[in-house]
């Protein structure tokens, strides 16, 4: 089998560089519908060769009949806007004789919320779409990380299957920690955690993540509804238990995606407990790539960054978060 170079995380905020963005077309190889979620792959080696993980792609409503009405605005514009999403995962594709192990194909997972996601959701295999990318600036990983927990609130762990892979590559120690209102809104069927995480000789939630353990990668789950077998709480609070178990807490590296509440309680939590914590946003984009100004992040230094080209990934105590929408 051919040896692949690993393309290493960057050490630091400041060395992320943009991607050379690839636009053009890639059809859907794979498709995969659960309860709320969809998860469509494309092959696409120019955009999945390139990707680090927390970049983004956005994808094109170009099938979409441009009469289609705009919900929110009342107009005809539904197809003007690409639509973000995370790259969930890279893959080589190989089909009959493995022909290489470089990445060609990349997937998206998405919560099926509006016209442009409930029309994807409606594609099939073989299906070309318009899609740009790698977007954006990804996670790094501090060079005295010895430990990553990857927290994330539902459908925002769409990019943790991609980080997760790249950091056990890296040899590193790597948890996922999972949280949603309730069993029905996780974007993934609980499995039972073969080595859960445990506190006090009892596991923090029996039940974990198939995606994650499958690779090697402890996770637990927490439900603000309590429900047997899971961690009862915010997936903060589960941050919280797990941590009261580390006796050592230098090189513990936080990684956070979810609903901006979420994120603000992360923030809180990683400050007061002096731990580096990273947060991929959400922000709400026109472009995607720096034009429209549509996309800003307020800083604490009283200026404003762009959610698609300084982020989506920001070091959490550089975000002004009282300054930030909820939505
Ligand atoms: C960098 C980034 C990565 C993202 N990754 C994912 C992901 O991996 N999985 C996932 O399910 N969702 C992700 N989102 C949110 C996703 O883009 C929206 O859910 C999606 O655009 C909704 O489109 P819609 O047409 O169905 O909804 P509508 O509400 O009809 O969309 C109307 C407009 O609002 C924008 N919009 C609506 N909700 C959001 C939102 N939460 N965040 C940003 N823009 C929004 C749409 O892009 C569109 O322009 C991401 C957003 C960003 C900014
Ligand atoms: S979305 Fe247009 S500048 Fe960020």
């Amino acid at each position: 089998m051919s040896q692949v170079a690993v393309r290493a995380l960057p050490v630091a905020s400041g060395q992320r560089e943009l991607t050379k963005i690839f636009s053009g077309v890639a059809k859907i190889v794979a498709k995969e519908r659960y309860r709320n979620f969809c998860r469509l792959t494309f092959r696409c080696p120019e955009i999945a060769g390139r990707a680090l993980p927390g970049q983004f792609v956005n994808l094109y409503l170009d099938g979409l009949r441009s009469e289609t009405e705009f919900e929110r605005l009342g107009l005809p514009m539904a197809a003007i806007l690409p639509r973000p999403f995370s790259i969930a995962k890279t893959v080589p594709l190989r089909k009959g004789e493995i022909q290489s192990d470089t990445p060609q194909a990349l997937s998206v997972l998405f919560e099926i919320r509006g016209i442009g996601t409930n029309w994807l959701a409606q594609l099939t295999t073989d299906v070309p779409v318009r899609i740009a990318g790698p977007l954006g600036k990804g996670f790094w990983l501090p060079e005295e990380a010895k430990v990553a927990v990857m927290v994330a609130g539902g459908i925002g762990v769409a990019p943790f299957p991609f980080l997760a892979e790249k950091l056990k590559r890296q040899g590193i120690e790597t948890i996922l920690l999972l949280g949603a209102q309730t069993k029905e809104k996780l974007p993934f069927d609980p499995v039972r955690a073969e080595y859960p995480l445990m506190r006090n000789g009892r596991p923090l939630s029996y039940w974990g993540v198939d995606e994650f353990e499958s690779i090697g990668v402890r996770s637990a789950i927490a439900l603000d509804k309590p429900e047997e077998g899971f961690f009862a709480g915010t997936v903060v609070q589960l941050l919280e238990a797990w941590l009261s178990t580390q006796k050592e807490r230098n090189g513990i590296v936080i990684y956070g995606c979810g609903p901006i509440p979420m994120l603000k309680a992360l923030a809180k939590f990683a400050s007061a407990n002096n731990l580096h914590c990273q947060v991929s946003l959400e922000e709400r984009m026109g472009c995607g790539v720096g034009i429209c100004f549509g996309c800003s992040i307020p800083i604490k230094d009283g200026g404003y960054k762009l959610c698609c080209l300084d982020g989506p990934v920001f070091d959490a105590s550089e975000v002004d978060w009282e300054a930030m929408r909820n939505a």
